[in-house]
C-alpha cells in the first residue's frame, strides 16, 4: 500500500548507530518499514551483518567519523539507539551538517544525562518522584547517611549502563556505597543523588516526541536485577515483555499527560524541544505512579519486546518525530499478542563479561516462531561467539503471556554457550495475572 508523501519526505537510506539487541530490533522494524528503505548499522553486531545489513566499522563514540559517513553516504535518517552519544551532541553534529537525525539533542538528553537535572525538572514541574537529596561529595554523603531511612537508594548522577543503581537496605550498605561512588570512583566523578526507596510494579513507558507533543507506545515491563526473584545487582536489564496487565491504552494516555507531556512542554519552553524517545521509569506506588528515571532513547531489552508488536511503520514514526509536529496525525497501532523477551548474557555479567565463546544452537531455533536478536555477538573463524555482557535476545510472540513465554524459553534452551546465565522468570507477574 502507497502513502502520502510530500516529495521531501522520501527517506531511502537509513544508518541506525549502535550495536544491541535494541538496534537490532530497530533494524528489523526498519527492515519491515513498507517504503523499502536501505538500513546501514554503526558499529551493528554479527546478527545484524547476518541480515544482510551493511555495518560500518565506526564507535557510536565516534561523532565526526558517524557525521561523516551519514554525509558521504547520503543518508536521510540517522536513528540513534544509546544514550551516550545522544548526551555528547551526535543529534546535533549531525544537524549541524545537514543530516536529518532522530533523538534529542545534547541539551534536551540531559533529562539521562544527568539524575540531579532529571530531579529538579519534576520538582519544578511537579511530576511525582522519590523525595531525593544530592550528595557532592564524601563528606557531605557522610553527614547525610545517618538522616536517611532505609531502605535508601544511591545513585550515580552520571550516565552508568543501568549500573549506577545502588538499593541500601541500611546504613553501613549505604556507608559501603559512599566508598563506592567516592572513594573507590567506580562510576568517575559524579555527583550522587540520595533517593527514598519507592516500592510497587515497575513500568517501562516510552513515548514519541515530535518537540511538542509526547504520544505514548505500548507498555513493558523490564527485569532489572541479574538474578530471578529480582535478586543480586543491577543490569542493563535480563528481560521483558510488552504489554503490561492493567495498563490500557487510555492509561497509558494519562501517564504520558502526567510524566511525558509537561517534560516536552518546558524542554521547548527552554529552547531545546524535546525530539526522539522520552521513556519514563515508573514505579506504580501505593500513592499513584511516581517517576524513577528518564531515559533520553529506546530502551533495552523493552525494545525487543515492544517493537514486534508494532503494527503502524516505525520509519514513518521516527520520521515525524523529527520535525516540529510531526506525530500530530500519526497513530500507532498494536498487536494484540503478547511479546516476551529473554536476554542470554555471559558469565561473570553484569560485573564483568567473557568474550569468544562459541554460541551452539543458533540453527536449531529457525523453525520456531521466535525472534532472536543479537547483542553483544561477532563472528570468529566462520562461528558466532560472545563479546560482551549481554549476549542475545530471544522474544516469542502468543496470544496469552504464558504461549509467549514458552516460546520464548523454549528456544533460549536450545542456545548454549560457556558461562550461559539466564533468568527463569520473565514474565511470570504477567502470567500469573492475566493467567490465574
Ligand atoms: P534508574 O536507573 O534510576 O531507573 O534505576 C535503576 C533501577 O533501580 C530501577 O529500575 C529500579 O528497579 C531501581 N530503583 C531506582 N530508584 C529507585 C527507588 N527510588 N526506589 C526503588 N527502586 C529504585
Ligand atoms: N532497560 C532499561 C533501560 O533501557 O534503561
Amino acid at each position: 500500500m502507497c502513502g502520502l508523501y510530500h516529495p521531501g519526505d522520501a527517506v531511502h537510506r537509513v544508518l541506525v548507530i549502535g550495536g544491541g539487541g535494541r538496534e537490532h530490533g530497530i533494524v528489523r522494524s526498519l527492515m519491515r518499514s513498507r517504503r523499502n528503505p536501505e538500513v546501514l548499522c554503526a558499529p551493528g553486531n554479527a546478527g545484524i551483518e547476518k541480515d544482510r545489513v551493511e555495518c560500518l566499522e565506526l564507535a557510536v563514540e565516534d561523532i565526526d567519523g558517524i557525521v561523516g559517513a551519514a554525509t558521504e553516504r547520503e543518508v536521510d535518517l540517522v536513528v540513534v539507539g544509546p544514550e551516550a552519544p545522544l548526551v555528547a551532541g551526535l543529534v546535533d553534529a549531525l544537524r549541524e551538517a545537514g543530516v536529518r537525525a532522530f533523538g534529542p539533542s545534547a541539551a534536551a538528553a540531559r533529562v539521562e544525562g544527568s539524575k540531579r537535572y532529571a530531579k529538579e525538572l519534576m520538582r519544578e514541574l511537579g511530576i511525582p518522584t522519590a523525595a531525593y537529596t544530592v550528595l557532592r561529595s564524601r563528606r557531605e554523603a557522610l553527614d547525610q547517611i545517618p538522616c536517611a531511612s532505609y531502605p535508601a537508594v544511591l545513585k550515580a548522577d552520571s550516565l552508568a549502563a543501568g549500573k549506577g543503581v545502588i538499593v541500601c537496605e541500611d546504613e553501613p550498605a549505604a556507608r559501603a556505597a559512599v566508598e563506592e561512588f567516592f572513594t573507590e570512583r567506580r562510576f568517575g566523578h559524579t555527583e550522587v543523588v540520595l533517593e527514598e526507596f519507592l516500592d510497587g510494579e515497575e513500568i517501562s513507558l516510552l513515548a514519541l516526541c515530535d518537540g511538542e507533543r509526547a504520544v505514548p507506545m505500548a507498555p513493558a515491563q523490564d527485569y532489572k536485577r541479574i538474578f530471578d526473584g529480582d535478586e543480586g545487582p543491577n543490569t542493563g536489564g535480563m528481560g521483558s515483555y510488552s504489554p503490561v496487565p492493567g495498563i490500557s491504552a487510555d492509561h497509558a494516555h494519562a501517564l504520558a499527560r502526567a510524566v511525558h507531556q509537561p517534560v516536552v512542554d518546558e524542554m521547548r519552553k527552554r529552547g531545546c524541544p524535546y525530539h526522539g524517545v522520552l521513556y519514563a521509569g515508573l514505579m506504580m506506588t501505593a500513592d499513584g505512579p511516581k517517576v524513577l528515571e528518564y531515559n533520553c532513547r529506546f530502551g533495552d531489552p523493552e525494545t525487543q519486546a515492544v517493537l514486534p508488536r508494532l503494527r503502524s511503520d516505525l520509519l514513518d514514526l521516527l520520521e515525524s518525530s523529527t520535525r516540529p509536529g510531526g506525530l500530530a496525525d500519526r497513530q500507532m497501532e498494536w498487536a494484540s499478542e503478547w511479546a516476551v523477551t529473554v536476554v542470554l548474557a555471559s558469565r561473570g555479567y553484569p560485573e564483568s563479561s567473557s568474550s569468544g565463546d562459541e554460541i551452539r544452537g543458533l540453527r536449531s531455533i529457525d523453525s520456531l516462531e521466535v525472534e532472536v536478536l543479537h547483542a553483544a555477538t561477532a563472528e570468529q573463524d566462520g562461528h558466532i561467539v560472545t563479546a560482551g555482557g549481554r549476549v542475545l535476545n530471544v522474544t516469542g510472540i502468543g496470544g496469552t503471556p504464558g504461549e509467549a513465554r514458552d516460546r520464548a524459553y523454549a528456544a533460549a534452551d536450545r542456545i548454549q554457550f560457556d558461562g550461559k546465565q539466564m533468568r527463569r522468570d520473565i514474565a511470570a507477574r504477567a502470567v500469573d495475572h492475566v493467567e490465574v
